[in-house]
Formats: C-alpha cells, structure tokens, sequence
C-alpha cells in the first residue's frame, strides 16, 4: 500500500500497521492567491517548515520539536508517515470589532511525522496558509509512546531569511517580562529576548513579518529567544511554571498557533485577522448583552496622587464621587464609570497583601447597591474593579460568587489587575498555570453575563472570537505611565510604534483622552512624568488605538466646557470597516474607520516628535455623497514641547473626491468626524 502527497483520508492506525514505508519528505502549501508558500520537508531527520513569497524567501528551513523533562527530545530521526491537505472558504461576522466581516481562506497541510526507532512517537504539523500570513501547530495525538508528559524547551525555530529590522521590547526572566515597557528598533541579529508580537521590516523594505500566537489556551506563553551562535534564527521560548517546567499536558494534545503575518506594506499590517481566524468559533449562544462603550472612570486622579484607593480622606470610591461621575457619564453619552479602589483590601501594601482583598465587600463609604441602582436609572454601565496583585488563589475562590453578585446588581462589565511578577505560588505571570487561570475568569465572566478589560493580561491570542466578552486589555504601557513613570512616561513616538506592533494581537486599554497636558510641562527634567502629546492627539488615539472599551480617562473637571471634548462624545466605538490610509511604523499613522451600523467615518492621524503634513485621500467615502468633515486640529504653533492645548476646531463639506491636508504638530495629530450631511 502505497499513499501519495495529498491523500485526504488520514488512516493513521493503518499506516501503522503497514510501516515501514517512506513518504516524499518535501510537501508544500500554498495561500490562495499562491504568493505565499510553506514548505514542510524533513531534512537530515528533523521535521522543518520554510516560507516564502513569491519565490522570494522570507524564513529558510526552520527546526521543529520538543524538548522533554523525563524523556527523550522529540525532534530527530523522523520520517513522513502521511500527508493532508484541505481548503477552506468562509465569510463570519463580529459580534465587535474593527471589522464586521472577516474571510478565513486558507489552504491547509497536515504532515504527520514519526521517529523511525523507538519510542516511535510520532506528532503532526499543521499548516495554514492565508494571503495574509501562516500559521502552524502541532498535534500530539493519543499514542503508547506518550501520555502524560512535561515540556521542558519547545524547539520551534523561525531562520529569518535576512537581518530584518524589528520593532521589540525585551523579555527576561530576571526582570520578571513586563510587557509594559517602551520600544526599541534594531536589526534581528541584536534581539536577545523579546516578547510578541514581534513586527519585522525586511531590508528591502519589501516585506512586513509580524510573529506571535494565536489559540493559547492551555500551554505557556510564548516568547522569542535569539538560537545560539545563530544571527537570523530565533527560537520559541516558553514562561516557566514553579519548578522550570513550561507545560503539563496529555495527549491528545495541540499546541497554539505559530503565527507569521505576511504584508507588503506596513499599512496593510492592520486590522489583523490572521490569529482570530486560527481560534474557534464564539461559544456564546448569544452575544446580544455584549456591546462596546466608552467609559470615565474614577482612575487618573489615584494615578497623578490626588485620590487614593485605600480608605481616608482621598478615598476616590466614595458615593458622593461615584455619583457625580455617573452624572457626568449620562449628561455626555458615555456608557461607563469604572470605580476603582471600592473593595476591602487596598490599605497597607496592596501588591503584598494580595491574598486579603474581598472582591464583594465594600468600603464603608461606598454604597455598592445603592450606586448600582443610581447608574441603571442613568442608563449608565458601572464598571466593577477587581484588582488581584497576583493573588490567583484568592481570586478563584471567590469568582463565582462575586460574579453573582455583581450579575444580581445588574454588573456586566469588570476591570481586572494582575500587578504581580509572579503568582504565589511561584509560577511565572506568563505561564501555564497563568493562561489557565485567565481563560478561567474568562468562562465564569461569560457564564453570569460579564463583560472584561484586563490589565497585566496574558497577550492577546485572539481569544475574544471564542470569547466575544472578552473584550480589552492592556498588555503594553499605556497612559498611566504619562502619571508616575520615573522615566519621565511615553515619548512621543510610542503610539506610533504601539499601532503596528501590540495592537496587531488585538485591542488595547490604552486610556486616552487626557486634557490636562499642563501637568508637568513646567519641569524641563527629562525624567519629569508628563504626557507628551498635544491635546488634537489626544482625540486622535480613540481612533488610531482600537478598543471596545475606550476610556476618556481625565477627570470630569478638565472636560467641562472644553469644545474639544465633543469629539470625545462624538466617536463611535464600534466599526464596520477600516482602513490605514498612511503611516511608517515609528513616525506616523493615519486611520479611518467607519462606524457600525452607521454612516459616519471618524479619522485619526498622529505623528512622533516631528512635525508633518499628511496628504490623505477621501476615496473610501461613497461616491456621490455630500459629507460634512468636523476637523480637530493642532493649533497654531502647537507642540507637545510647550504649546500642547491649542485646538482648532473647524467644519467644511467633503466628498469621496477631496483631499485632506493634515498638518500635524510636532507630538501632534489630528481627529475628524465625517458625517452624511451638507
Ligand atoms: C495597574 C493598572 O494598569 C491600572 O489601570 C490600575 O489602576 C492599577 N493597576 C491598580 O489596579
Ligand atoms: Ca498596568
């Protein structure tokens, strides 16, 4: 019995029985408009992938395999014992997103390999290739050779085929991987460690890669290792539970998605779909309760220190506060209030004491129902705050319980923290144990109708297609460092960078919005926290930095009477369609975005510390149509340097014909609404 390359029926246990036979070690898989291939090919006993675009090589052969604590290596001596292929076409719809409609065309290869001696384990590779990008896993299926099993080293390897150019942040184990730290750029060959996504320019300028995962649901996170005495070739590295090992499992078991996303042009990176098309379908019967909102929220004053979460005289979460932000969100249209510092727990060292917070029983000063009750007359979502340093125990045992409580109260949507290095137990705040937990409070969240943001998340894997209440995160350093940042908070590039790197994996919790841009700017020390944009930037960023929960996160006081802050009340939070009309990863970036179940586009532009002018095209408006644009610009001699406040807010009629010249300031940007009218 002999079976070709291409063979759909799998017929494992009969290949089996029938060894020894040899299968042509090379097969290939295109994408369907064929400028993509993946080859799989085993090469001197090793299983290896390599991809290229239109003949043009981008990751040469690259290794495969596992390293095991207990057992021998799984990565030499395999051969072919059979081959699958499939395509796939299908066009599925958002609950919310950056986009309604997203296709998922791929084509798909499964090779499945075994060790020609014994223990002859034997795993598959699965491949699919979409136009924009790849994405592989393996399969341990059930078998006598291994069972139960700990991973100790995953052997992935992506051999880049030049010394791209990246855009990364570190990951090291001693300094614990936060993900909230600031960019750098430099070639492959100087990475030591970092985190993913990782963005990458080839030389040529030709060709944007984009590595990370999708579907991680029960495995440790991964990041990116230089291989050793290797320039180009970076190898998965896996976040360690207590005790060094990366992941317990049992077959059958699978792996997350290996993910390259593939684009000519930066642009074209976003919105990215590639790892939402890797995760499976929504588990939810209905997402109907599920809607995006902007929120205010009871925050940034805890931040620049003028309220506390703890009891006291600057306790933030009192009634008398709460209720005026509720008012404050209901006289403007904004959907939430986020209240944090309004459970028991946050007096004495909060990071410390982890394992006292009570996630149901209020500060005195704070009338949980009373508040819950006030807001629903409102028409306005209190947003409940759990913030768990890290003490996942504790969490856990009271998830279900809180969450009914807040689902009695008519609570549908949490904010979550998780401000720790590492959990209790010693595991590391990436790991296994980590994923688990999180995909935990995902599915207790979902099962009483609650909705999450979460700060100090795992990375975003594309969760919220099965999950669609799982809607934001943080994830990356957002505005809270423009607060206290002893490195002075975020310089003016950063979003420029943050757009074409961690909002690839999905929405971020960035916080926008604030106005109060004086703060700080009289102490010329670099290191002085300040934020470092104009104020036309900071409506910019709830366009540009996609979230369906977007914060206007200052306090109410600085938006009152401020004709700025009608963009703000404006912008919608939900999007049909969207599209990068221009930008360069660390310079600049212009978006347009149409809103869902609208006719409006909102458009925002924003620039590093240089000043340009943009010359955007309209063409993406209906033909035909008068349109009336709301421009928020910088103002004259605007700067994020001295000169940050300055606004001019102007009107003037557009068609899909029109031309916009976007002037930006230096640290500036530029917001517009563009609604059908004259
Ligand atoms: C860090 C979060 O990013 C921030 O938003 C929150 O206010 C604090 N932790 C306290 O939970
Ligand atoms: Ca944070």
């Amino acid at each position: 019995m002999r079976r070709l390359p291409g063979s759909y029926i799998v017929g494992l246990a009969l290949l089996h029985a029938a060894a020894p036979l040899s299968l042509p070690a090379q097969s290939r898989v295109s994408s369907p408009d064929r400028r993509t291939e993946v080859s799989v090919e085993v090469r001197e006993g090793r299983l290896t992938y390599a991809v290229t675009r239109e003949g043009r090589a981008l990751v040469l052969p690259s290794v495969l395999g596992f390293e095991f604590r207990g057992a021998p290596r799984l990565r030499d001596g395999l051969r072919v014992v059979d081959t699958a292929r499939q395509t796939h076409d299908e066009w599925w719809t958002q609950p919310w997103g950056e986009v309604a409609r997203v296709r998922d065309y791929h084509n798909e290869l499964a090779v499945t390999v075994e060790e020609a001696a014994a223990p002859r384990r034997r795993f598959t590779l699965r491949v699919r290739a979409f136009d924009d990008g790849i994405g592989f896993r393996y399969e341990l299926p059930e078998q006598p050779g291994l069972a139960a099993f700990e991973i100790s080293d995953e052997l992935t390897e992506f051999a880049l085929a030049d010394n791209a150019r990246t855009w990364w942040i570190p990951s090291n184990w001693a300094r614990m991987d936060r993900s909230e730290m600031l960019y750098s750029s430099g070639p492959v060959s100087v990475l030591d460690s970092v985190q993913t996504p990782l963005t990458m320019e080839m030389q040529d300028g030709r060709a944007f890669l984009v590595i990370h995962e999708a579907n991680l649901a029960d495995y440790a996170r991964m990041f990116l290792k230089k291989a050793r005495d290797e320039n180009r070739t970076l190898r998965a590295a896996l976040a360690p539970l207590a005790g060094g090992v990366k992941v317990r499992g049992r077959t059958p078991f699978v792996t997350p998605w290996r993910t390259i996303q593939i684009a000519d042009k930066a642009t074209q990176l976003a919105p990215s779909v590639l790892g939402l098309n890797l995760n499976p379908p929504s588990a939810l019967a209905s997402t109907e309760w599920i809607k995006p909102m902007k929120y205010v929220g009871i925050w940034w004053g805890m931040h620049i220190g003028t309220m506390t979460w703890s009891s006291g005289p600057k306790h933030g979460a009192t009634t008398a506060n709460t209720r005026r932000y509720i008012d404050f969100a209901a006289k403007n249209g904004i959907g939430g209030v986020l209240v944090e510092g309004w459970n028991v727990g946050w007096d004495g060292d909060w990071v410390k004491n982890r394992e006292a917070f009570s996630f149901t029983e209020a500060y005195p000063d704070y009338d949980l129902p009373g508040l819950a009750a006030y807001a629903r007359e409102k028409n306005v979502k209190l947003i409940v705050h759990n913030e768990t340093s890290g003490g996942i125990q504790n969490y856990e045992r009271q998830l279900d319980s809180a969450f009914a409580m807040y689902q009695s109260l008519g609570l549908d949507a949490i904010k979550s923290g998780y401000v720790t290095d590492m959990t209790s137990e010693g595991h590391s705040h990436y790991s296994q144990f980590m994923v688990r937990h999180y995909r935990k409070v995902i599915e207790a969240a979902a099962k009483h109708g609650i909705m999450l943001d979460v700060h100090e998340p795992m990375h975003d894997t594309g969760e919220r297609r099965t999950w669609p209440n799982m809607m934001t995160r943080e994830g990356s350093r957002g505005q809270e460092y423009n607060a206290w940042s002893g490195d002075g908070g975020n310089p003016p590039e950063h979003e420029t960078i943050l757009f074409f790197t961690r909002l690839l994996s999905g929405p971020m919790d960035f916080t926008p919005g604030i106005f109060d841009l004086a703060r700080g700017a009289e102490r010329r020390e670099p290191w002085a926290p300040r934020v470092r944009t104009t104020l036309a930037k900071q409506l910019a960023l709830f366009v540009v930095l996609y979230s369906p929960m977007q914060m206007a996160a200052d306090l109410p006081e600085n938006y009152e009477g401020k004709p700025a802050f009608q963009f703000i009340r404006d912008v919608a939070v939900d999007w049909d369609t969207t599209r990068v009309l221009d930008g360069r990863i660390g310079d600049y970036v212009a978006v347009a975005r149409r809103e869902r179940g609208g006719q409006s586009w909102f458009l925002g532009a924003i620039t590093d510390e240089k000043a340009r002018t943009l010359d955007v095209s309209l063409s993406f408006l209906q033909p035909g149509k008068p349109y009336v644009a709301e421009i928020y610009a910088d103002g004259p001699k605007a700067s994020w340097v001295d000169n940050p406040l300055p606004v001019t807010i102007s009107r003037r009629p557009v068609t899909s014909r029109t031309r916009l010249q976007l002037a930006l300031a230096p640290g500036g940007g530029q917001a517009i609404r563009i609604r059908p009218g004259r």
